[in-house]
């Protein structure tokens, strides 16, 4: 028997029996509640979270008659709101899904499988007669994924979808004195499943908080409160408009962060009412000063606090100004993503990444892509970050078939569902300052349905920009539609293509990347190239890295790790596998490397190195560098030589040359630590804000000269080379002309002798360019000896010389050259290995050595980039300097196993018994690891990582760079390994 009607399976059935949206807001019986603000708090707020009966149904056409009178929720399961059922404790209920553009059941719209799962929520609440009969009550869902019937007392109450905005009822007439059983019927997916496509775990329930709220029967429904500076900032012009369930009086008070109150009135009014005010020497809000006013508005005892930022955005000749100033947007894209909660995020989770991404100098989010918890825009308002706020609408799965593009944004159809989402969206959060832009969603093609809901958007709400990507002139021919958009918003593109667009003039919008540098595993590479272009040009907005956090669903621990699952790892088809683990923090929010860049090139702060100082520059807009003090470093060959610190005066935007005088001799560099006077809400004094570091002179050579001079006495037995020097001996293979062994005091010293090493494991940036590498089975490879020459110069030194091709089964050789080991009477080992690529090899992975020694745990030092991994295009969190670490330490953990570690523009290495140089100031990239390549590549998941016997070294004359080719653009040419001839020798020495 069916239970329900069937409003889910129609894209124009929205929401029935629902209050009409608006501003988010809790009232409170004081102030002093309100301004505390915990909305548990109120007397007015009855939370219904908590354990609910539960039951899910695989199929819902088998779904019980629940609204019988024989029904009873006896044998149920329990299950705590918020949640998403599939993470519930053991996944139990259907399971996680992870998909980016594949829709997760038949494109065929607006239907959706017969089987499609839903789940039945059923609690009871208590109501007193006072409260139903003296109080208007409003049950406010704020997210609940797909879609919910509402049944109170077994009437059917209301329905409504969209995953993630506030649907709100009134429910007194469904009420009765006592007990009031509450059922929920969720349904996995409806129609408008089909405008929810966007790239996540696909979870389902009532993931966000459900609560009734308890009002006088005249209430305030609505609040619009409009802030702007006037034209010379001097001060600030309050509207507010309220919209009254009836007639009352109402009363309000402005006062300033401090308490004092700026402006109070009162007018008994019908219906609506406004007021508004003019504020004196208004403090303006911005990301780098969120100052903000308060506003009360009460009303029948109700208290309603509002936070109000003065500030203004405008497009003034192609830029994007905030009051007045040429902001840019530091800015990540992020998804409510918790590894435990999957969708469901509490307040402290929220803060936590907010304060992580002020900490790492990030300047705004955008909520991709949909609307985030109201509560996230209040911290945001707080802490001072710009938001984009972006509607829940996403078909990116229809772009499967060319021709199906965009087409439910074509489509009248489905016209009011896209509008209701704007609207949704829009009267929620319209009164945060904090948001600066609208997004009217993200990858649905471009039709009559965004220019919808941009007009509605513009109608309602001028103060603030509109974006929208696939309204750019490269997807809409050329157009640019300035109708419909403020900014030409663009994914992925490359430095160069920003230029282009940056000069041509019939353009007219800023150009802003809604999202760039692609955070996927090991990287994001080369974001500096972004960055000089985005300074330099006023009509260059900025941008949002992909993405702040990567998403998996924690499985279980292993050796205190936890163990996060991707898509696949629940046997979810179809899925996008570890496409959804491509953020900035780990899914427990531990931040990754490509975050440490990130703060770098964010930072307030920017530094040019002249011959006669340091030219610095405060990027700030609104602030001067009263707040901060500037470490600068001069270090020697490691050695610190010269220290001064600054407290800089720059006031917004100025730069200054600070003099100083270099060394221009051996390896120095310059090190900048720019630190924080006074604490902030989100970081502590003396914390650092950001670092630089600039080489002023790399003349390196390696130091042979103690080793005292012996003589190298060689002898041949059959097959082998000996060769002996002081307490060494050293052992060829004289057909293949490799090294064999070397033996100091009888013991050896390496576990696998040097060989040449083309492979590193894959990072998810090499998602495309892999595929030549595998073409030519770089990580198949095998040696072929043409040649061996040895050559005795007396007690001198033994040279032995191979010639030989590295090649894989069914190819010719990918690389010939020459290997030349020397063995000195000083007791070093030269390697120097001469080589030609094969001319169709479009890169390498790495040319390099590596070898093995035994694994005794013990530390290494190096001379080079770190402490954190460094790469040719990612090394601006790091700084040239003598660091120690081991196999251990040194490994930079990924989900997916891949490339890490690695150290570039390293000079020496020093394990307990070798010393590694570098033949000249170049260098090499450094690695040591319990993991051979190899290994790194056929394990699926970190937790499945078995350390080898040994400990892995890798010295690369070249280590490809990093970049961000997983979704961008790909790796710039000079960070490529594409050269056809190498040189590269290294100098081992045993003492
Ligand atoms: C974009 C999309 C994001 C995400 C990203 C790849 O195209 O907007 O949602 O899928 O690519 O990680
Ligand atoms: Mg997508």
């Amino acid at each position: 028997m069916k239970q329900y009607p069937d409003f889910h399976k129609s894209q124009n059935v929205l929401h029935v029996n629902c209050e009409e949206p608006r501003s988010y807001f809790i009232p409170y019986e004081s102030e002093e509640k309100a301004d505390i603000g915990h909305r548990d708090d109120s007397a007015f707020f009855m939370s219904l979270c908590g354990e609910w009966a539960f039951r899910y149904y695989p199929d819902s056409r088998d779904i019980e008659d629940f609204t019988s009178p024989e029904f009873s929720p006896e044998g149920f399961d329990k299950i705590k709101v918020p949640s998403n059922w599939q993470l519930a404790d053991g996944f139990p209920y259907d399971k996680p899904q992870y998909t980016n553009v594949n829709y997760p059941f038949p494109l065929d719209p607006p239907h959706t499988p017969d089987e499609t799962p839903c789940a039945l929520y059923v609690r009871s609440f208590n109501f007193s007669k006072e409260q139903i009969e003296n109080r208007a009550l409003y049950i406010n869902f704020e997210g609940v994924d797909s879609c919910f019937y509402l049944y109170i007392n077994d009437k059917p109450a209301m329905y409504s979808t969209v995953s993630h905005c506030t649907s709100e009822m009134q429910i007194n007439d469904y009420l009765s004195e006592g007990e009031n059983t509450f059922k929920i019927l969720v349904f996995k997916w409806c129609a408008s499943s089909y405008l929810e496509d966007q790239d996540k775990w696909r979870l389902s329930g009532i993931f966000r908080e459900v609560y009734v709220l308890s009002r006088p029967k005249v209430n305030i429904r609505d609040v619009f409160i409009k802030a702007e500076p006037s034209c010379n900032f001097t001060k600030g012009s309050l509207a507010c408009e309220y919209d009254l369930r009836g007639d009352a009086d109402v009363e309000w008070r402005l006062c300033s962060a401090e308490g004092k109150c700026l402006f109070s009135g009162k007018e008994h009014a019908f219906g609506k009412g406004s007021f508004n005010a003019e504020i004196d020497k208004v403090n303006l809000w911005s990301d780098e000063k969120p100052y903000l006013y308060i506003l009360y508005l009460i009303c029948n005892g109700e208290y309603l606090r509002f936070e109000v930022g003065f500030r203004k955005i405008t497009v003034y000749r192609g830029c994007v100004l905030i009051n007045d100033e040429l902001v840019k947007c530091k800015g990540v894209n992020r998804h409510e993503s918790d590894p435990e909660n999957g969708y469901a995020v509490s307040t402290e989770h929220m803060l936590r990444d907010l304060v992580i991404m002020k900490q790492n100098n990030i300047t705004a989010v955008r909520t991709s892509h949909y609307p985030d918890d109201p509560r996230f825009y209040s911290m945001c308002d707080r802490l001072g970050l710009y938001v984009i706020d972006e509607a829940d609408l996403e078909t990116h799965g229809f772009e499967n078939d060319r021709m199906l593009r965009g087409r439910l944004s074509e489509d009248p159809a489905w016209e009011e569902a896209y509008l209701d989402r704007a609207e949704r969206m829009v009267e929620r959060d319209k009164n945060h300052p904090s948001i600066i832009m609208w997004s009217l969603g993200n990858e649905s093609g471009y039709g009559r349905n965004q220019k919808a809901m941009s007009r509605y958007i513009r109608g309602r709400d001028s103060s603030r920009l509109v974006h929208y990507e696939g309204a750019n002139t490269v997807q809409n021919n050329n157009v640019q539609d300035a109708e419909c958009v403020d900014t030409e918003s663009h994914m992925y593109p490359t430095p160069e293509y920003c230029e282009e667009y940056l000069r041509k003039r019939e353009y007219r919008l800023p150009l802003f990347l809604c999202e760039y540098c692609h955070a996927m595993g090991n990287g994001p590479g080369d974001l500096a190239a972004y960055w000089d272009i985005i300074y330099k040009n006023p009509r260059f907005f900025g941008g949002c890295i992909w993405e702040f956090c990567d998403h998996a669903v924690k499985i279980g621990e292993s050796r205190k790790q936890p163990k996060f699952a991707y898509g696949g790892d629940f046997g979810d088809a179809p899925n996008d596998g570890n496409f959804c683990v491509d953020g900035l923090v780990t899914p427990d929010r531990k931040l990754s490397t490509g975050m440490m860049e990130v703060k770098r090139v964010y930072a307030p702060l920017t530094f040019e190195r002249k011959s006669n100082g340091v030219v610095v520059k405060n990027r700030r807009c609104f602030t001067d560098t009263s707040d901060l003090e500037i470490n600068f470093t001069v270090e020697r060959d490691g050695k610190v030589i010269k220290n001064a610190i600054v407290s800089p005066e720059l006031k917004p935007g100025e730069e200054k040359l600070y003099p100083m005088s270099f060394p221009k001799d051996g390896c120095s560099q310059l090190n900048i630590s720019v630190i924080r006077k006074k604490d902030t809400e989100f970081a502590k004094a003396g914390s650092e804000v950001s670092s630089a570091s600039f080489e002023l002179c790399r003349a390196f050579k390696p130091n042979v000269a103690n080793n005292g001079e012996s003589y190298v006495k060689s002898s041949k037995d059959g097959k082998y080379i000996m060769v002996s020097c002081k307490n060494l001996g050293f052992t060829f293979d004289s057909q293949t002309g490799k090294i064999a062994l070397v033996v100091k005091n009888g013991k050896s010293l390496f576990a696998a002798v040097p060989k040449l090493q083309l492979w590193r494991a894959p990072t998810d940036n090499d998602r495309i360019v892999k595929a030549n590498w595998y073409n030519f089975k770089l990580n198949e490879l095998k040696r072929k000896c043409y040649s061996v020459k040895e050559e005795y110069v007396g007690c001198a030194k033994t040279v032995i010389k191979s010639e030989f091709s590295l090649g894989a089964d069914s190819w010719v050789p990918v690389v010939k050259g020459t290997e030349t080991y020397t063995v000195n009477a000083n007791g070093t080992l030269e390697l120097h290995i001469s080589a030609d690529i094969l001319d169709s090899v479009y890169s390498l992975p790495r040319f390099g050595i590596q070898f093995e020694i035994p694994d005794k745990g013990e530390n290494v030092q190096y001379y080079g980039y770190g402490p954190a991994e460094s790469y040719l295009d990612k090394h601006l969190a790091a700084k040239m300097g003598i660091y120690e670490t081991n196999a251990v330490d040194n490994f930079e953990n990924y989900i997916r196993p891949q490339e890490n570690g690695s150290h570039v523009g390293t000079l020496w290495v020093r394990t307990p018994e070798m010393l590694i140089q570098s033949m000249d100031s170049l260098g090499f990239s450094f690695n040591i690891s319990r993991y051979t390549p190899e290994a790194l590549t056929q394990t699926k998941h970190d937790y499945e990582l078995v350390p080898g016997d040994n400990t892995v070294i890798n010295i690369d004359a070249k280590m490809s760079g990093i970049g961000s080719h997983s979704c961008g653009p790909e790796l710039a040419e000079a960070y490529r390994v594409s050269e056809k001839h190498f040189d590269f020798g290294l100098i081992f020495s045993f003492d």
